[in-house]
């Protein structure tokens, strides 16, 4: 049997991977700024994440949510800590899209209704409700379009209005970042009209942050720059660098019953191992404010870099916009500087999701392979 063949690849095989490198089969180093779809958060092979699941593995690994593991609320209450969100609760998935489909769901149920908002360029995974409101039809089977979706441009908050006051809207979905679709970073206005709408009109904030979260922005979320505070949070990627485990942080105003959400293996001990050492990790090491500075200091760098048009994003999840082909720029980097970055739905853009571990030395060394790069394209005179 093959592996049904659906992903793009970089043409290289990694064996290894150690802090913001990997490391390919013929021991070739590569410096990570992508961290593999935003996931590696606390860096490769991290000593106290590796030790902590290793201690766990010698425990138990699995048994379902049918019986208690202390580490389960061990780890709510971390990242209620860390995140500020003590007074929400948690339902702990394996994903991203799985998050955003439970989110969407407490949503409809909590309100009764079932049309939802979302924001045009917006990613939000692959499973029935989420691709619904993600917007690329290209990536939606016929099934995924039962669903009552509209997508609106971002910072339009007439068109929200408009929307919300036919009064049959469950839920509002944003990014607390746009990742996918080309790094954006909505307004802090915005982000107010959003939670001010929905609350006069009885819908649900639910706040993306799968791709933004986990101080990727320099903040726990990147919505806790506008000082608002979603009903819903949806999370997965940083939480478990690397191991699966997702999750939806849930306002006090929903009340839970027996049966209402569930997995198999959602919560299972090992990924609450990794999830509560990644926030342990975060916190000790002080990464998301690693993240604000070092997002800093690569703004600034960026400057000395010819042919570049526009650098966005918050923190660490940056976006670097050129006057043509971003794919070039990402292949030449990946093959002739051995730099990893990611790609975005914007063709001209490059999507750079470093581990948060990173250090001026690590982002000179990027810098210095960004400008060997655009010297030799035919973007240096942008
Ligand atoms: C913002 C956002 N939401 C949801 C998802 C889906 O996550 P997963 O691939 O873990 O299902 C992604 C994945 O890239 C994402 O970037």
């Amino acid at each position: 049997m093959k592996l049904f063949d659906v992903y793009k690849m970089l043409p290289l095989e990694l064996s290894s991977g150690n802090g913001y490198h990997v490391y390919d089969t013929d021991g070739r180093e590569y410096l990570d700024f992508y961290g593999g779809h935003a996931v590696i958060s606390i860096g490769h092979r991290h000593p106290r994440f590796n030790a902590a699941l290793k201690e766990q593995l010698d425990k138990i690994i699995y048994y379902s949510n049918a019986v208690e593991f202390s580490i389960r609320g061990r780890l709510a209450e971390k990242l209620g800590e860390v995140s500020g969100y003590t007074d929400y609760e948690l339902f702990l998935c394996n994903s991203g899209a799985e998050a955003n489909e439970n989110a969407l769901k407490l949503a409809s149920f909590h309100t009764g209704k079932q049309k939802v908002v979302a924001f045009k360029g917006g990613f939000h995974g692959r499973t029935s409700a989420a691709v619904s409101i993600t917007d690329n039809p290209k990536i939606q089977a016929p099934i995924n379009k039962t669903g009552e979706v509209v997508i609106i441009e971002p910072e339009n908050a007439d068109a929200l209005e408009e929307v919300l006051s036919e009064g049959e809207v469950c839920a509002v979905v944003i990014e607390g970042v746009r990742g996918i679709g080309g790094i954006y970073v909505p307004g802090v206005k915005f982000m107010k009209d959003v939670a001010r709408l929905c609350r006069r009109y009885e819908a649900i904030f639910i706040c993306d942050e799968i791709q933004s979260g986990y101080g990727r922005t320099g903040k726990f979320f990147a919505h806790q720059f506008s000082g608002v505070k979603p009903d819903l949070i949806t999370t997965a990627k940083g939480m478990g660098n690397g191991y699966p485990i997702g999750g939806v942080l849930i306002s006090p105003e929903f009340k839970a019953s027996s049966g209402m959400l569930g997995t198999t293996f959602g919560g299972n001990p090992l990924a609450c191992a990794a999830g509560l050492a990644v926030l342990e990790v975060l916190e000790e090491e002080k990464l998301v404010l690693n993240a604000m500075k070092m997002g800093d200091y690569l703004k600034s760098r960026l400057a000395e870099v010819p042919g570049i048009t526009e650098v966005t994003g918050a923190g660490l999840m940056t976006g670097i916009n050129f006057a043509g082909s971003a794919k070039e720029i990402q292949q030449a980097l990946a093959e002739d500087e051995y730099v990893l970055v990611g790609s975005s739905s914007i063709p001209t853009q490059i999507r750079l999701l470093p581990p948060l571990t990173i250090d001026t030395a690590a982002i000179d060394r990027f810098i210095s392979s960004l400008k060997n790069v655009v010297n030799a394209s035919a973007l240096k005179e942008a």
